[in-house]
C-alpha cells in the first residue's frame, strides 16, 4: 500500500513498485493528490509487461476504522508511507496542521500496521531533518536539528518507527530525500503542487509564459555564484529507491535511515541556465531576498544506500532532469 500515491513522489513510487511486478494499492485523499495521477498511471503500465495490480482507494490515513478495513480486506505486506503535507513555509506558519497530519496520521497508519500484522514500512523522510548543515555532504551521521516544523514533523516519525519496532517488530527504512525534481520519462506523470514553490517548475513555467517573473532568493551566500546550491536527484531514481528498500526489508534487513541525494550540487542560477539550454530560451529572473530559513548549501552523501542496497542513479545530470521536466510540463498542457 502506497499511502500518497496520486502525489508527485508517491505516484513515481507506485509506477516503478508496479513495473517491478508488485500490486499496488494507493491510498490517498486527494487532498493533494491527483485523482488523473492515478488513471495515468494505469496508461503507463498499459503498455508493459508483467506488471502488478493497481488499485485505488479514496481514503484518509486519519480515518482509522477505513485503514483498519482496508488492511483486514487486502493482503497488505508493506506500507510505503508517503501522505504527508510538505510544504516548510506553510508548516511555520501552521504547525497543527503538519503534527497533526504527518504525526499523528502515521501512529494511525503504525496501529493499524501492528493490528493487521504488517511488517514493513518505508517513509518519507526529508534532508529537512539535518537543519542548518555542519558539513557537506550531509551523513546519515550528521545531527538532526530541523530549523522548521515540517522537518521536525518528519524526524517525530522516524522516531515512532524506531519505537513501533522496538516493541512490536515492524521493520522501517526511512528515505531522507534531498531534492526531488525530473519526471517519469513517459511524460504523463509529474511535479505537480499547487501553489508550486519548487525550483525547477517554477523556471519551466516561467519559460512557458505561465507566470510573470521568476525571483532568486538571495545572492550573496557563500557559493561560486552566491546562490543556493542544492542537491537535485530524479524522482524516478528516488522512487528505484523504495523498491530496493522494501526488498532488503523482505530479505531480513533490520531498520535502517539513508539519505537519498545525486550528491553534486548545483547552483539556483546553474538551475536556471539549465532550464535555458534544455528549453532553447532565455530564462528572466530577478535577484530577490534571502528565503528565511534556505541554508547556503545541501549536498547528500548517499554512499550509505549505495553500499548497503546497491542503489545508483540512473540520471544524475542535471539536463537530464530538467529534460524530463520539461517533457511532463509540455505533454501535461497545464496552464
Ligand atoms: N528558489 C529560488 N526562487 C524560487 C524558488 C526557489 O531562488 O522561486 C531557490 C530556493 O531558495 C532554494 C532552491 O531554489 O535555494 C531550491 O528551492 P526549492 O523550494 O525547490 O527546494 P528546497 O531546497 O527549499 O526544499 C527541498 C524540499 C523540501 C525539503 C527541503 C529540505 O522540497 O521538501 O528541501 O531542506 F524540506
Amino acid at each position: 500500500m502506497v499511502t500518497g500515491g496520486a502525489g508527485y513522489i508517491g505516484s513515481h513510487v507506485a509506477l516503478e513498485l508496479l513495473l517491478s511486478g508488485y500490486d499496488v494499492m494507493i491510498l490517498d485523499n486527494l487532498s493533494t493528490g491527483h485523482r488523473d495521477t492515478v488513471d495515468n498511471i494505469e496508461i503507463i503500465k498499459g503498455g508493459c509487461e508483467q506488471v502488478g495490480d493497481l488499485h485505488f482507494v479514496a481514503g484518509d490515513t486519519g480515518d482509522r476504522k477505513q485503514l483498519t478495513k482496508v488492511m483486514r480486506d487486502n493482503p497488505i505486506r508493506a506500507i510505503v508511507h508517503l501522505a504527508a503535507f510538505s510544504q516548510v513555509g506553510e508548516s511555520m506558519l501552521k504547525p497543527g496542521k503538519y503534527f497533526e497530519n504527518n504525526v499523528a496520521r502515521a501512529i494511525n497508519i503504525l496501529e493499524c500496521m501492528v493490528q493487521g500484522h504488517v511488517e514493513y514500512i518505508v517513509f518519507s523522510s526529508t534532508a529537512a531533518v539535518y537543519g542548518e548543515p555542519r558539513a557537506i555532504p550531509i551523513t546519515e551521521g550528521h545531527p538532526t536539528q530541523p530549523t522548521n516544523v515540517y522537518g521536525a514533523s518528519k524526524l517525530m516519525v522516524e522516531e515512532l518507527l524506531r519505537w513501533y519496532e522496538q516493541v512490536h517488530g515492524i521493520r522501517h527504512v526511512a528515505l531522507r530525500y534531498f531534492n526531488a525534481a525530473g519526471a517519469d520519462r513517459s511524460g504523463l506523470i509529474g511535479e505537480r503542487h499547487e501553489p508550486e514553490t519548487h525550483l525547477i517548475p517554477l523556471v519551466i513555467q516561467k519559460v512557458m509564459g505561465q507566470r510573470p517573473g521568476l525571483t532568486v532568493f538571495g545572492s550573496d551566500y557563500p557559493t561560486p555564484d552566491g546562490t543556493c546550491v542544492r542537491d537535485y536527484i530524479h524522482v524516478s531514481d528516488l522512487a528505484q529507491a523504495h523498491i530496493l528498500a522494501l526488498e532488503a526489508l523482505f530479505k531480513g534487513m533490520d531498520s535502517r535511515i539513508y539519505n537519498l541525494g545525486n550528491g553534486n550540487g548545483y547552483t539556483v542560477k546553474e538551475v536556471i541556465d539549465t532550464v535555458g539550454q534544455v528549453t532553447g530560451q532565455e530564462v528572466g529572473y530577478e535577484i530577490g531576498a534571502r528565503r528565511a530559513g534556505d541554508p547556503a548549501l545541501l549536498v547528500a552523501s548517499s554512499e550509505k544506500i549505495q553500499a548497503e542496497l546497491g542503489w545508483k542513479p540512473h540520471f544524475p545530470a542535471l539536463h537530464e532532469i530538467v529534460a524530463s521536466a520539461w517533457k511532463w510540463h509540455n505533454l501535461s498542457g497545464r496552464k
